[in-house]
């Protein structure tokens, strides 16, 4: 008998625990809109022009594979910082960051997890729903999991009021998770007027800010989209950031990621600095080298910058412009306005209402795959496949 025989499987997981049934399913009018990839009008993901033209002249440059110091490739860090909270500020108050490369974004929420647990606080709050994988991340990193209401799944409306009454209940120094934009998986953010009001309730309340940074310049553009953490970096919050180059740059496999930290004080932000590179060492010892380089070089270059600007802004109307096609055809077999919230919403993701039956009847009726909490990737969607996925959805829902 195995000394490992007591061991029980943990549940699939539920965004790619589903790509093994997809693969095998035969139906030819199979859509998957699952994991949360952008995906062109042909379905299919190609690597942005940019990052082929910095990787082609890497190629002829690169002499050497040597290990990157353990806070990272310091270009890419620094241009991580950037695009986060603007060239001036980053420049400004460069002394009290404390950032180093991650892993992607997720890598960048254990480090975070891994800070707080060891040195400030096991409570955490995050939305209700969230990302799939804060849990598991979080859990990892022992800290207490406290939910805030955000969204409310039968009125398709943000639960605001409820939000801020939890969240002022919260334990001082505890960490509130937010998503910086683009929520997934619900596609509704906050407005500038209750980022502002929230600002405030959690200056009075002593909270502390973890912005999750995974879509940048999928809803307005690339400063547009951080205006929550440049808000509350002016209003004087420390706060954290996990930064993912998997979506704006897509780098997903390569696992591109920062974690920022703004604290008060120079003295603060050296020995953060220094922690969080023992936590680097003590997991994956040195980051990659190959991914952070690529998007170092596009953003020290203007024209690569330019390109992947142009590249990522088309990709921005596509989202758009696929979810106006999916509520007009949704509109079309309706008759009327139930399906009007999904206007208001941001991002990759929306959740038009399917639900726990409904999803799985998606699924096996009609092989049109999304997450068990009824999130679509719009970007799973084109012209040829949203007749087909709308009149499903509408038999479902309508
Ligand atoms: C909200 C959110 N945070 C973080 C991540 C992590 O991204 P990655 O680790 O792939 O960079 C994702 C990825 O889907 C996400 O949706």
């Amino acid at each position: 008998m195995s000394i490992l025989s007591h061991v029980e499987p943990i549940p699939e997981d539920p965004i790619f625990g589903m790509q093994a049934a997809i693969k095998r399913d035969k139906n030819k009018n199979k859509v998957d809109l699952t994991v949360g990839i952008y995906y062109d009008e042909h379905l299919e993901n190609k690597t942005m022009r940019a990052v082929v033209d910095a990787e082609r002249e890497l190629l002829k440059i690169e002499k050497n594979k040597v290990y990157l110091p353990m806070g990272g490739d310091q270009e890419f860090v620094r241009a991580s910082r950037e695009l986060v909270f603007g060239l001036k500020f980053a420049n400004s108050e460069k002394k009290r960051f404390a950032g180093v490369q991650s892993l992607g974004g997720t890598h960048a929420l254990r480090i975070g997890g891994n800070l707080f647990s060891a040195e400030l606080t096991k409570s955490i709050y995050f939305s209700s729903p969230t990302w799939a994988n804060h849990q598991a991340i979080f859990k990892a990193s022992r800290m207490e999991i406290n939910l805030y209401p955000y969204y409310d799944q039968e009125r398709h409306t943000m639960e605001f009021d409820r939000m801020l009454d939890t969240i002022r209940k919260a334990p001082k120094q505890s960490v509130i998770l937010l998503h910086a934009c683009c929520h997934n998986p619900t596609g509704c953010d906050l407005t500038q007027e209750q980022w502002k009001e929230l600002s405030e309730l959690m200056l009075k309340g002593q909270l502390i800010p973890f912005f999750d940074l995974a879509y940048q310049g999928f809803d307005q553009g690339v400063e547009e989209d951080v205006w929550s953490i440049r808000y509350f970096a002016e209003k004087g919050h420390e706060l954290f950031v996990a930064h993912s180059f998997s979506k704006s740059f897509g780098l997903y496999g390569e696992r591109v990621g920062a974690f920022h930290a703004l604290l008060k004080g120079e003295k603060a932000a050296k020995c953060v600095a220094s922690v969080l590179k023992g936590d680097v060492r003590a997991s994956i010892s040195n980051p990659p080298r190959h991914g952070a380089r690529l998007v170092a070089m596009v953003m020290g270059d203007q024209k690569l910058k330019k390109v992947w600007e142009e590249e990522l802004s088309s990709m921005r109307i596509r989202v758009k412009s696929q979810r106006s096609e999916l509520i007009q055809a949704l509109v079309s077999r309706c008759g009327d306005d139930r399906f009007d919230f999904l206007k208001e919403r941001r991002g990759l993701f929306v959740m038009p209402g399917l639900k726990g039956e409904k999803v799985d009847r998606l699924i096996s009726e009609y092989s049109i795959y999304l997450t068990k909490s009824g999130r679509i990737n719009l970007t799973g969607l084109n012209q040829e496949n949203i007749p087909y996925v709308a009149d499903a959805i509408f038999k479902m829902i309508g």
